[in-house]
């Protein structure tokens, strides 16, 4: 299919920010990628055009019934100037798994990916180049019929919006701290909690905000059911060093199948050296490894997180520091072999990187 691309004139482009400036998921750039659908004609006319506001009428379903999923990658700059992605087609099998939960359609995986490569040509001057600045990719769908019964869309807009982004927590790679859930949980076995649609994060923000207002970066969400298992952080996968065991709580549906967390324990695994258990993890565990001293290290691993160490868990009202409440020894390493091999100054033996 060909992409057909119509571009900003260079005298209305916008300013871009310093690579000093950039925080997270407030800056856009100047064109966008669309791909419509319509029932019997299937995905059609795929186009680079001008960023700019979506004219929606205001029956449109994704409006009333949420029918919607999402991705977040990044491309990074090499140290020689070129672009690249990590891991991108496992970004678009994951979201063809959001489409299937959500009844909308699937992608052309060659299709997208070549559309994103497209946008990124178009846009390789908003990619910054320092140590830990990317650029935030963004693919969306949105069911776009205007209907007001309660059944799969016949029509979707799917688009993708880019934005050059610095560390996602404002503790940057520092510890941060994060409160476990009692009241509130977000999302239960057999529900849409692996499944990357707006509708689990908007459920979770009540609970955020209450944690924010007491001082704590993150939620740390328990299961449904018991509230006894750890399951993840809203914006990233957990896992825990308890001696030489890292544990990470397994998919059972209601957890997100991170790329990063893959990652992490692909890396792991490699390395030896420590069990790698993806198995349940009580938070009555998590509490008495760290008041023995067992537990080691606590880190979340996600797109827009990287890695980012925990340094304090509060449960019941009850404090515990992880690792001195600093950043520990394989958080550390992690870190630094994930960005090396995103930034290019590692080789990439393991087929995760697509050139631009
Ligand atoms: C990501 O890590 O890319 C995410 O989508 C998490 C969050 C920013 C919503």
């Amino acid at each position: 299919m060909e992409i057909k691309t119509t571009t900003v004139p260079s005298d209305q482009l916008k300013p871009k920010p310093k690579d000093s400036e950039l925080a997270f998921g407030n800056i856009f750039t100047d064109h966008m990628f669309m791909l419509d659908y319509h029932a019997g004609q299937g995905w059609h006319d795929p186009r680079v055009v001008p960023y700019g506001p979506l004219v929606l009428d205001p029956a449109t379903a994704v409006l009333h019934y949420a029918q919607e999923i999402f991705e977040g990658l990044k491309c990074y700059r090499r140290t020689d100037g070129g672009l690249q992605l990590f891991r991108v087609r496992d970004n678009f099998r994951r979201m063809n798994e959001s489409a299937r939960r959500m009844c909308i359609p699937e992608l052309d995986i060659d299709l997208v990916v070549e559309g994103l490569k497209t946008l990124l040509r178009v846009e390789r001057d908003w990619v910054p180049g320092t140590q830990g600045t990317s650029l935030y990719i963004r693919p969306t769908i949105i069911a776009t019929e205007a209907f007001l019964g309660v059944r799969p869309a016949a029509q979707y807009l799917y688009y993708v919006i880019l934005g050059p982004v610095g560390a996602y927590y404002k503790e940057g790679f520092n510890p941060i701290k994060i409160l476990v859930e009692e009241k509130y949980v977000r999302a239960v076995r057999g529900g849409v909690g692996s499944t990357k649609t707006g509708g689990n994060y908007a459920a979770s923000l009540y609970a955020a905000e209450e944690a924010h207002k007491k001082g704590f970066t993150q939620v740390l969400w328990l299961d449904a059911i018991e509230r006894k298992y750890v399951e993840e952080v809203g914006t990233m996968n957990m896992l825990f060093l308890i001696d030489d065991e890292l544990v990470v709580p397994p998919l059972g549906g209601s957890i997100l199948p991170g790329i990063t967390r893959y990652t992490v324990l692909d890396l792991v695994r490699e390395w030896g050296g420590y069990r790698v258990s993806e198995r349940h993890i009580a938070i009555d565990e998590v509490m008495d490894a760290a008041r023995n001293g067992r537990l080691k290290e606590a880190f979340g691993a996600g797109t827009a997180a990287v890695i980012s160490p925990v340094g304090w868990i509060v449960y019941k009202g009850e404090e515990v520091e992880v690792a001195g409440g600093k950043t520990g020894p394989l958080a550390q390493k992690l870190y630094d072999e994930i960005t090396s091999i995103q930034y290019g100054t590692k080789p990439d033996v393991h087929g995760w990187i697509e050139t631009v």
